[in-house]
C-alpha cells in the first residue's frame, strides 16, 4: 500500500514545523498508522539549514511528550512538490512562498495546517521565535488540534473509499 506523504513547512524549520512533524508522527504512531505515512518538515528560509530545532521548541515539545532531538533543519524547494501528497504551511507568508514555487502540475494539496481544524478560530500558527514561552505553548496546542482533525479526515476518507 502506498504511503501518504506529508510535509510541514514554516519559515526557519526550527520551531513550528519540526514541532508539527513530531506531534503528527506521535499521533500517527498511536493511531497505529505509522507505516501508512511518510512525514517530513522544512523551512522556506535558509538561515538554519543543518541545525537542530530551537532549544525552546525542544523543551516545550519534551514537556508535552514529543521528541524533536533527531530533527535537522532543511530548506523546502521545488523538487519537494512531486514528493508529497500534502504540504501544510504554518502561516500565510509560508503559504504564499510555497505557492510561488509550486510547479503547475502539482497534484497534491497545499494548504494552511489550521484549515484542517474547523474548531480553531485561529488560521495561522504564530511564529514563536521572537516571543516568550506562551508562544511555544500555543504552537503545540494549535498543532495538536490540527493533527487530530487531519487524522480524523484521513480515517473518514479511507472509510468512504472502502
Ligand atoms: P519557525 O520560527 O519558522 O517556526 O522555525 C522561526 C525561526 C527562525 C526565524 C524566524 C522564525 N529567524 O528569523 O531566524
Amino acid at each position: 500500500m502506498e504511503q501518504v506523504r506529508v510535509l510541514f513547512v514554516c519559515l526557519g524549520n526550527i520551531c513550528r514545523s519540526p514541532t508539527a512533524e513530531a506531534v503528527f508522527r506521535d499521533k500517527i504512531y498511536k493511531a497505529g498508522l505509522l507505516d501508512r505515512f511518510y512525514i517530513d518538515s522544512a523551512g522556506t528560509g535558509d538561515w538554519h539549514i543543518g541545525r537542530s530545532p530551537d532549544p525552546r521548541a525542544k523543551q516545550h515539545a519534551a514537556e508535552s511528550g514529543y521528541d524533536l532531538s533527531a530533527l535537522i533543519a532543511r530548506q523546502v524547494n521545488e523538487a519537494d512538490f512531486p514528493c508529497f501528497d500534502y504540504i501544510f504551511a504554518m502561516d500565510q507568508q509560508n503559504l504564499m512562498d510555497l505557492k510561488a514555487m509550486q510547479p503547475a502540475d502539482f497534484g497534491g494539496q497545499l494548504r494552511l495546517l489550521l484549515d484542517c481544524d474547523s474548531s480553531s478560530e485561529v488560521r495561522e500558527v504564530p511564529d514563536p521565535y521572537y516571543g516568550g514561552s506562551d508562544g511555544f505553548h500555543q504552537v503545540i496546542q494549535l498543532i495538536e488540534g490540527a493533527c487530530d482533525s487531519f487524522i480524523e479526515e484521513f480515517r473518514d476518507s479511507r472509510q468512504s473509499a472502502s
